[in-house]
Protein backbone atom coordinates (compact mmCIF):
# COMPACT_ATOMS: atom_id res chain seq x y z
CA UNK A 1 0.00 0.00 0.00
CA UNK A 2 1.10 3.45 -0.84
CA UNK A 3 -1.45 6.46 -0.10
CA UNK A 4 -1.56 8.96 -2.32
CA UNK A 5 -0.30 12.45 -0.20
CA UNK A 6 -0.75 15.37 -2.97
CA UNK A 7 -2.70 16.08 -5.88
CA UNK A 8 -2.23 18.73 -7.72
CA UNK A 9 -4.42 19.60 -11.18
CA UNK A 10 -3.74 22.16 -13.82
CA UNK A 11 -3.73 23.66 -17.21
CA UNK A 12 -1.13 22.79 -20.37
CA UNK A 13 -1.26 23.83 -23.75
CA UNK A 14 -2.35 21.11 -26.21
CA UNK A 15 -1.56 20.85 -30.00
CA UNK A 16 -3.75 23.40 -31.25
CA UNK A 17 -2.59 25.54 -28.88
CA UNK A 18 -5.69 25.33 -26.33
CA UNK A 19 -5.61 24.46 -22.51
CA UNK A 20 -5.79 20.93 -21.36
CA UNK A 21 -5.87 19.10 -18.06
CA UNK A 22 -2.76 18.24 -16.04
CA UNK A 23 -2.74 16.74 -12.77
CA UNK A 24 0.31 15.67 -10.84
CA UNK A 25 0.32 13.17 -7.72
CA UNK A 26 2.46 12.18 -4.90
CA UNK A 27 3.55 9.28 -2.96
CA UNK A 28 6.49 8.94 -0.24
CA UNK A 29 9.08 11.30 -2.30
CA UNK A 30 8.01 10.01 -5.80
CA UNK A 31 6.05 12.19 -8.14
CA UNK A 32 4.13 11.71 -11.60
CA UNK A 33 1.88 13.42 -13.95
CA UNK A 34 -0.20 13.13 -16.87
CA UNK A 35 -1.66 14.98 -19.56
CA UNK A 36 -5.51 14.54 -21.02
CA UNK A 37 -5.47 15.08 -25.03
CA UNK A 38 -8.91 16.06 -27.16
CA UNK A 39 -10.41 15.02 -29.68
CA UNK A 40 -12.16 17.44 -32.70
CA UNK A 41 -14.00 14.67 -34.21
CA UNK A 42 -16.06 13.31 -32.10
CA UNK A 43 -18.18 10.25 -31.59
CA UNK A 44 -22.00 11.42 -30.39
CA UNK A 45 -22.01 9.21 -27.23
CA UNK A 46 -18.31 9.75 -25.78
CA UNK A 47 -17.82 10.90 -22.32
CA UNK A 48 -18.05 14.41 -22.15
CA UNK A 49 -15.19 16.56 -21.81
CA UNK A 50 -15.88 20.13 -19.83
CA UNK A 51 -15.07 23.02 -21.56
CA UNK A 52 -15.26 26.45 -19.57
CA UNK A 53 -17.63 28.23 -22.27
CA UNK A 54 -16.88 31.30 -20.94
CA UNK A 55 -14.60 34.86 -22.71
CA UNK A 56 -11.22 32.79 -21.54
CA UNK A 57 -9.14 31.11 -24.25
CA UNK A 58 -12.05 31.72 -26.60
CA UNK A 59 -14.20 29.29 -24.56
CA UNK A 60 -12.27 26.21 -24.64
CA UNK A 61 -10.56 26.66 -20.87
CA UNK A 62 -10.72 23.85 -18.22
CA UNK A 63 -11.01 25.78 -15.16
CA UNK A 64 -13.89 24.06 -14.32
CA UNK A 65 -12.77 20.61 -14.68
CA UNK A 66 -9.27 21.50 -12.84
CA UNK A 67 -12.06 22.83 -9.72
CA UNK A 68 -13.94 19.17 -10.29
CA UNK A 69 -10.38 18.01 -9.45
CA UNK A 70 -9.44 20.19 -6.69
CA UNK A 71 -12.81 20.29 -4.54
CA UNK A 72 -14.65 16.94 -5.80
CA UNK A 73 -12.36 14.16 -6.89
CA UNK A 74 -9.22 15.59 -4.54
CA UNK A 75 -10.70 15.36 -1.42
CA UNK A 76 -11.73 11.47 -1.54
CA UNK A 77 -8.38 10.52 -3.77
CA UNK A 78 -5.77 11.67 -1.42
CA UNK A 79 -5.54 9.32 1.75
CA UNK A 80 -6.12 6.32 -1.11
CA UNK A 81 -4.01 3.45 -1.52
CA UNK A 82 -2.53 4.62 -5.10
CA UNK A 83 -2.02 0.96 -6.04
CA UNK A 84 -5.68 0.09 -6.32
CA UNK A 85 -6.37 1.42 -9.44
CA UNK A 86 -9.57 -0.27 -9.87
CA UNK A 87 -10.39 1.46 -6.81
CA UNK A 88 -9.60 5.06 -7.38
CA UNK A 89 -11.26 4.83 -10.73
CA UNK A 90 -14.24 2.95 -9.55
CA UNK A 91 -14.45 6.18 -6.82
CA UNK A 92 -14.24 8.25 -9.58
CA UNK A 93 -17.00 7.08 -11.69
CA UNK A 94 -19.29 7.01 -8.50
CA UNK A 95 -18.62 10.59 -7.67
CA UNK A 96 -19.57 11.53 -10.68
CA UNK A 97 -22.57 9.45 -11.00
CA UNK A 98 -24.01 10.01 -14.61
CA UNK A 99 -23.87 8.09 -17.95
CA UNK A 100 -21.14 10.36 -19.75
CA UNK A 101 -19.22 11.75 -16.80
CA UNK A 102 -20.58 14.96 -17.47
CA UNK A 103 -20.62 15.83 -13.79
CA UNK A 104 -17.30 16.10 -13.01
CA UNK A 105 -16.25 15.53 -16.81
CA UNK A 106 -13.96 12.74 -18.28
CA UNK A 107 -11.00 15.49 -19.09
CA UNK A 108 -10.82 15.61 -15.11
CA UNK A 109 -11.50 12.31 -14.44
CA UNK A 110 -8.57 11.30 -16.79
CA UNK A 111 -6.26 12.95 -15.48
CA UNK A 112 -6.50 11.83 -12.15
CA UNK A 113 -6.65 8.12 -13.40
CA UNK A 114 -3.13 8.26 -15.61
CA UNK A 115 -1.11 9.88 -13.40
CA UNK A 116 -2.42 7.72 -10.14
CA UNK A 117 -0.98 4.63 -12.78
CA UNK A 118 2.20 6.63 -13.42
CA UNK A 119 2.96 7.17 -9.54
CA UNK A 120 2.09 3.33 -9.00
CA UNK A 121 4.72 2.20 -11.82
CA UNK A 122 7.08 4.16 -10.76
CA UNK A 123 6.86 3.59 -7.10
CA UNK A 124 6.99 -0.03 -7.96
CA UNK A 125 9.92 0.70 -10.07
CA UNK A 126 8.19 -0.43 -13.47
CA UNK A 127 8.12 1.03 -16.92
CA UNK A 128 4.77 2.34 -17.38
CA UNK A 129 3.50 -0.63 -20.12
CA UNK A 130 4.89 -3.11 -17.56
CA UNK A 131 2.45 -1.63 -14.74
CA UNK A 132 -0.15 -1.66 -17.47
CA UNK A 133 0.42 -4.70 -18.43
CA UNK A 134 0.59 -6.26 -14.60
CA UNK A 135 -2.99 -4.30 -14.25
CA UNK A 136 -4.30 -6.19 -17.61
CA UNK A 137 -2.79 -9.45 -16.31
CA UNK A 138 -0.67 -9.66 -19.53
CA UNK A 139 2.41 -11.73 -18.76
CA UNK A 140 4.31 -10.94 -21.79
CA UNK A 141 4.01 -7.49 -22.99
CA UNK A 142 6.98 -7.11 -25.58
CA UNK A 143 4.56 -6.87 -28.47
CA UNK A 144 5.30 -4.13 -30.51
CA UNK A 145 2.30 -2.17 -32.23
CA UNK A 146 1.90 -2.17 -36.09
CA UNK A 147 1.49 2.24 -36.78
CA UNK A 148 -0.54 3.42 -39.07
CA UNK A 149 0.84 6.72 -39.59
CA UNK A 150 -1.45 9.71 -40.48
CA UNK A 151 0.55 11.22 -43.36
CA UNK A 152 -2.55 13.00 -45.11
CA UNK A 153 -5.24 15.38 -43.01
CA UNK A 154 -8.52 16.18 -44.32
CA UNK A 155 -11.99 16.57 -42.60
CA UNK A 156 -12.41 18.40 -39.18
CA UNK A 157 -8.43 18.42 -38.74
CA UNK A 158 -7.79 20.19 -41.61
CA UNK A 159 -9.20 23.61 -43.92
CA UNK A 160 -11.09 23.49 -46.68
CA UNK A 161 -9.19 20.17 -47.75
CA UNK A 162 -10.74 16.54 -48.31
CA UNK A 163 -13.92 15.35 -46.94
CA UNK A 164 -11.91 11.94 -45.67
CA UNK A 165 -10.12 12.55 -42.15
CA UNK A 166 -6.82 10.23 -42.59
CA UNK A 167 -4.90 9.23 -44.94
CA UNK A 168 -2.46 6.24 -43.54
CA UNK A 169 0.81 4.37 -44.25
CA UNK A 170 1.09 1.17 -42.47
CA UNK A 171 4.22 -0.26 -43.04
CA UNK A 172 2.94 -3.98 -42.28
CA UNK A 173 6.43 -5.23 -44.48
CA UNK A 174 8.87 -3.94 -42.05
CA UNK A 175 10.51 -6.34 -39.61
CA UNK A 176 10.59 -4.06 -36.77
CA UNK A 177 8.75 -0.59 -35.16
CA UNK A 178 12.00 1.37 -35.77
CA UNK A 179 12.34 -0.08 -39.43
CA UNK A 180 8.61 0.91 -39.77
CA UNK A 181 8.67 4.30 -38.47
CA UNK A 182 11.83 4.88 -41.11
CA UNK A 183 9.93 3.53 -43.59
CA UNK A 184 7.13 5.97 -42.65
CA UNK A 185 9.56 8.71 -42.57
CA UNK A 186 11.15 8.72 -45.89
CA UNK A 187 8.29 8.61 -47.66
CA UNK A 188 6.78 11.46 -45.67
CA UNK A 189 9.80 13.12 -47.12
CA UNK A 190 9.03 12.37 -51.02
CA UNK A 191 5.29 13.55 -50.04
CA UNK A 192 6.32 16.83 -48.45
CA UNK A 193 8.13 17.56 -52.01
CA UNK A 194 4.63 17.00 -53.81
CA UNK A 195 2.70 19.20 -50.91
CA UNK A 196 5.62 21.99 -51.32
CA UNK A 197 2.83 24.40 -51.15
CA UNK A 198 0.34 24.38 -47.91
CA UNK A 199 0.85 23.07 -44.30
CA UNK A 200 -0.15 20.15 -42.14
CA UNK A 201 -2.80 19.57 -40.50
CA UNK A 202 -3.85 18.73 -36.71
CA UNK A 203 -2.20 15.34 -36.82
CA UNK A 204 1.05 16.16 -38.98
CA UNK A 205 0.20 15.20 -42.22
CA UNK A 206 -0.06 17.46 -45.11
CA UNK A 207 -3.10 19.46 -45.91
CA UNK A 208 -3.88 18.87 -49.71
CA UNK A 209 -5.84 21.71 -50.82
CA UNK A 210 -4.96 22.50 -54.68
CA UNK A 211 -5.97 19.35 -56.39
CA UNK A 212 -7.44 19.69 -59.40
CA UNK A 213 -10.69 17.55 -59.08
CA UNK A 214 -13.74 18.81 -56.69
CA UNK A 215 -15.06 15.36 -56.88
CA UNK A 216 -14.68 14.28 -53.19
CA UNK A 217 -14.00 10.45 -54.57
CA UNK A 218 -12.11 11.41 -57.49
CA UNK A 219 -10.19 13.55 -55.09
CA UNK A 220 -9.69 10.31 -52.97
CA UNK A 221 -8.15 8.68 -55.59
CA UNK A 222 -5.75 11.33 -57.00
CA UNK A 223 -4.19 11.57 -53.25
CA UNK A 224 -3.66 8.11 -53.26
CA UNK A 225 -2.13 8.34 -56.46
CA UNK A 226 0.28 10.71 -54.88
CA UNK A 227 1.25 8.25 -51.69
CA UNK A 228 2.19 5.65 -54.37
CA UNK A 229 4.26 7.64 -55.77
CA UNK A 230 5.99 8.83 -52.80
CA UNK A 231 6.63 5.24 -51.80
CA UNK A 232 7.96 4.64 -54.85
CA UNK A 233 10.09 7.33 -54.66
CA UNK A 234 11.22 6.14 -51.13
CA UNK A 235 12.07 2.91 -52.99
CA UNK A 236 9.49 0.91 -51.30
CA UNK A 237 6.87 -1.53 -53.00
CA UNK A 238 3.03 -0.74 -52.10
CA UNK A 239 1.37 -4.12 -51.56
CA UNK A 240 4.32 -5.49 -49.92
CA UNK A 241 6.61 -3.04 -47.49
CA UNK A 242 4.02 -0.58 -47.40
CA UNK A 243 -0.12 -0.89 -47.72
CA UNK A 244 -2.95 2.03 -46.69
CA UNK A 245 -5.27 2.67 -44.80
CA UNK A 246 -8.16 5.50 -44.52
CA UNK A 247 -10.17 7.61 -41.51
CA UNK A 248 -13.31 7.97 -43.48
CA UNK A 249 -14.70 9.62 -40.14
CA UNK A 250 -18.03 9.30 -41.92
CA UNK A 251 -20.53 10.66 -39.28
CA UNK A 252 -19.00 14.13 -40.65
CA UNK A 253 -20.57 14.38 -43.93
CA UNK A 254 -23.70 12.44 -43.07
CA UNK A 255 -26.63 14.34 -43.27
CA UNK A 256 -30.69 13.10 -43.91
CA UNK A 257 -29.51 9.73 -45.01
CA UNK A 258 -26.81 10.60 -47.48
CA UNK A 259 -23.38 10.73 -47.43
CA UNK A 260 -22.41 14.52 -48.76
CA UNK A 261 -18.88 14.10 -49.91
CA UNK A 262 -18.20 17.35 -51.85
CA UNK A 263 -20.50 17.48 -55.08
CA UNK A 264 -21.85 14.13 -54.45
CA UNK A 265 -24.63 12.68 -52.44
CA UNK A 266 -23.73 8.95 -51.87
CA UNK A 267 -26.08 5.98 -50.08
CA UNK A 268 -24.84 3.65 -48.06
CA UNK A 269 -24.23 1.21 -51.24
CA UNK A 270 -23.18 3.72 -52.94
CA UNK A 271 -20.09 4.34 -50.12
CA UNK A 272 -19.87 0.96 -50.23
CA UNK A 273 -19.40 0.76 -54.26
CA UNK A 274 -16.89 3.38 -53.89
CA UNK A 275 -14.50 1.47 -51.34
CA UNK A 276 -14.92 -2.05 -53.00
CA UNK A 277 -13.51 -0.08 -56.09
CA UNK A 278 -10.41 1.43 -53.78
CA UNK A 279 -9.61 -1.91 -52.13
CA UNK A 280 -9.41 -3.84 -55.77
CA UNK A 281 -7.32 -0.81 -57.24
CA UNK A 282 -5.32 0.31 -54.17
CA UNK A 283 -3.58 -1.56 -51.21
CA UNK A 284 -6.26 -0.44 -48.71
CA UNK A 285 -6.23 -2.63 -45.94
CA UNK A 286 -8.13 -0.48 -43.50
CA UNK A 287 -11.04 1.65 -43.20
CA UNK A 288 -11.66 3.06 -39.85
CA UNK A 289 -15.45 4.77 -39.75
CA UNK A 290 -16.87 4.03 -42.74
CA UNK A 291 -20.06 4.30 -42.28
CA UNK A 292 -21.79 6.89 -39.73
CA UNK A 293 -22.65 5.63 -36.62
CA UNK A 294 -26.37 6.15 -36.87
CA UNK A 295 -26.27 4.01 -40.37
CA UNK A 296 -26.63 0.77 -38.66
CA UNK A 297 -27.76 -0.95 -41.56
CA UNK A 298 -24.93 0.84 -43.54
CA UNK A 299 -22.53 -1.11 -41.09
CA UNK A 300 -24.13 -4.59 -41.66
CA UNK A 301 -23.36 -4.51 -45.27
CA UNK A 302 -19.93 -2.50 -45.07
CA UNK A 303 -18.75 -5.56 -42.70
CA UNK A 304 -21.03 -8.59 -44.71
CA UNK A 305 -18.89 -7.08 -47.86
CA UNK A 306 -15.81 -6.07 -47.00
CA UNK A 307 -15.30 -7.53 -43.65
CA UNK A 308 -13.67 -10.61 -44.38
CA UNK A 309 -11.59 -8.94 -46.86
CA UNK A 310 -9.81 -5.83 -44.78
CA UNK A 311 -10.19 -4.62 -41.58
CA UNK A 312 -12.46 -2.04 -40.22
CA UNK A 313 -11.88 -0.10 -37.73
CA UNK A 314 -15.46 1.52 -35.32
CA UNK A 315 -13.99 4.61 -33.71
CA UNK A 316 -16.82 7.04 -33.41
CA UNK A 317 -18.82 4.00 -33.75
CA UNK A 318 -18.37 2.77 -30.33
CA UNK A 319 -16.30 5.43 -28.67
CA UNK A 320 -14.87 2.76 -26.26
CA UNK A 321 -17.78 2.20 -24.59
CA UNK A 322 -18.47 -0.76 -23.52
CA UNK A 323 -22.16 -1.15 -23.89
CA UNK A 324 -21.98 0.12 -27.18
CA UNK A 325 -19.24 -2.12 -28.16
CA UNK A 326 -21.47 -5.32 -27.17
CA UNK A 327 -24.12 -4.06 -28.96
CA UNK A 328 -21.75 -3.71 -32.18
CA UNK A 329 -20.27 -7.48 -31.13
CA UNK A 330 -23.78 -8.95 -31.39
CA UNK A 331 -24.95 -7.20 -34.34
CA UNK A 332 -21.47 -8.18 -35.67
CA UNK A 333 -20.35 -5.06 -37.06
CA UNK A 334 -16.94 -3.92 -37.48
CA UNK A 335 -13.86 -6.50 -37.09
CA UNK A 336 -11.31 -4.17 -35.13
CA UNK A 337 -11.85 -1.85 -32.45
CA UNK A 338 -10.33 2.18 -32.20
CA UNK A 339 -9.37 2.30 -28.19
CA UNK A 340 -9.44 6.04 -27.02
CA UNK A 341 -8.84 6.41 -22.98
CA UNK A 342 -10.68 10.22 -22.93
CA UNK A 343 -13.79 8.14 -24.76
CA UNK A 344 -14.15 6.17 -21.98
CA UNK A 345 -12.67 8.37 -19.31
CA UNK A 346 -10.77 5.91 -17.28
CA UNK A 347 -7.84 3.77 -17.38
CA UNK A 348 -9.76 0.66 -15.26
CA UNK A 349 -12.78 0.77 -18.19
CA UNK A 350 -10.09 1.56 -21.01
CA UNK A 351 -8.28 -1.96 -19.89
CA UNK A 352 -11.82 -3.93 -19.97
CA UNK A 353 -13.07 -2.96 -23.40
CA UNK A 354 -9.70 -4.05 -25.06
CA UNK A 355 -9.93 -7.09 -23.27
CA UNK A 356 -13.74 -7.02 -24.35
CA UNK A 357 -12.05 -6.97 -27.24
CA UNK A 358 -9.64 -9.51 -27.47
CA UNK A 359 -12.11 -11.72 -26.19
CA UNK A 360 -13.93 -11.69 -29.24
CA UNK A 361 -11.18 -11.59 -31.95
CA UNK A 362 -12.03 -7.68 -32.78
CA UNK A 363 -7.88 -6.28 -33.39
CA UNK A 364 -7.39 -3.16 -30.85
CA UNK A 365 -5.74 -0.50 -32.40
CA UNK A 366 -4.59 2.58 -29.59
CA UNK A 367 -5.49 6.21 -30.70
CA UNK A 368 -4.21 9.25 -30.50
CA UNK A 369 -6.57 12.82 -30.73
CA UNK A 370 -6.04 15.50 -33.04
CA UNK A 371 -5.41 17.51 -29.85
CA UNK A 372 -2.18 15.92 -27.99
CA UNK A 373 0.78 16.64 -25.51
CA UNK A 374 4.00 15.34 -25.00
CA UNK A 375 1.81 12.72 -22.70
CA UNK A 376 3.11 9.27 -24.07
CA UNK A 377 0.88 7.18 -22.53
CA UNK A 378 -1.25 5.45 -24.91
CA UNK A 379 2.33 3.91 -26.72
CA UNK A 380 2.45 2.17 -23.05
CA UNK A 381 -0.68 0.93 -23.16
CA UNK A 382 -0.37 -0.87 -26.69
CA UNK A 383 2.51 -2.57 -25.45
CA UNK A 384 1.16 -3.11 -22.23
CA UNK A 385 -2.03 -4.98 -23.44
CA UNK A 386 -0.48 -6.11 -27.28
CA UNK A 387 -2.83 -4.10 -28.62
CA UNK A 388 -1.45 -4.91 -32.19
CA UNK A 389 -2.15 -1.58 -33.44
CA UNK A 390 -1.13 1.96 -32.74
CA UNK A 391 -1.98 5.36 -34.42
CA UNK A 392 -0.60 8.52 -33.29
CA UNK A 393 -1.08 10.96 -36.18
CA UNK A 394 2.29 11.88 -39.07
CA UNK A 395 5.74 11.61 -38.03
CA UNK A 396 6.31 14.93 -37.52
CA UNK A 397 5.14 17.28 -34.35
CA UNK A 398 6.50 16.71 -31.52
CA UNK A 399 2.91 15.32 -29.80
CA UNK A 400 2.89 12.68 -32.36
CA UNK A 401 6.41 12.01 -32.48
CA UNK A 402 6.92 11.56 -28.61
CA UNK A 403 4.81 7.79 -28.91
CA UNK A 404 6.45 6.33 -31.70
CA UNK A 405 10.38 7.90 -30.05
CA UNK A 406 8.33 6.29 -26.84
CA UNK A 407 7.99 3.11 -28.43
CA UNK A 408 11.48 2.74 -30.02
CA UNK A 409 12.96 3.23 -26.92
CA UNK A 410 10.63 0.33 -25.56
CA UNK A 411 11.49 -1.87 -28.25
CA UNK A 412 15.37 -0.52 -27.60
CA UNK A 413 14.76 -1.51 -24.08
CA UNK A 414 13.03 -4.85 -24.47
CA UNK A 415 16.19 -6.01 -26.58
CA UNK A 416 15.53 -9.90 -27.80
CA UNK A 417 12.55 -9.69 -26.22
CA UNK A 418 10.69 -7.64 -28.47
CA UNK A 419 8.48 -8.53 -31.14
CA UNK A 420 6.79 -6.42 -33.83
CA UNK A 421 3.27 -7.08 -35.06
CA UNK A 422 3.91 -6.03 -39.03
P1 LIG B 1 -10.20 13.11 -33.14
O1 LIG B 1 -9.69 12.34 -34.42
O2 LIG B 1 -9.20 12.99 -32.08
O3 LIG B 1 -10.38 14.54 -33.64
O4 LIG B 1 -11.50 12.46 -32.77
C1 LIG B 1 -9.10 11.09 -34.39
C2 LIG B 1 -9.94 10.02 -35.04
O5 LIG B 1 -11.07 10.27 -35.49
O6 LIG B 1 -9.50 8.89 -35.09
ZN1 LIG C 1 -11.39 8.04 -36.18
Amino acid sequence: MAKISYLEAYWVLDSRGRPTVGCTVKSEDVTAKAFVPSGASLGLHEALEIRDREKAFAGFGVDKAIGNIKEIIAPEILGQDVFDQKGIDRKMIELDGTKNKSKLGANAILAVSLSCARLAAALNRLELFEYIAKLYKNPHPVLLPLPYINVINGGAHAKDSLDIQEFMLIPKGADSFQSAVQTASEIFFYLGEMFKTGGVGDEGGYEPQNLRSNLGTDKVKEVLEMLLKAVNKAGYEAGRDIFLGLDIAANHFYFEDKYQLSGQNLTSKELLGFYEELINNYPVISLEDGMAEQDGLGWKILTETLGNKIQLVGDDLFVTNPKLFQRGIEAKIANAIMIKLNQVGTLTETLEVIKMAQNHGYQTMIGNRSGETEDTTIADLAVGTNAGEIKSGSCDRGERTAKYNRLMEIERNLKDKAKFSG
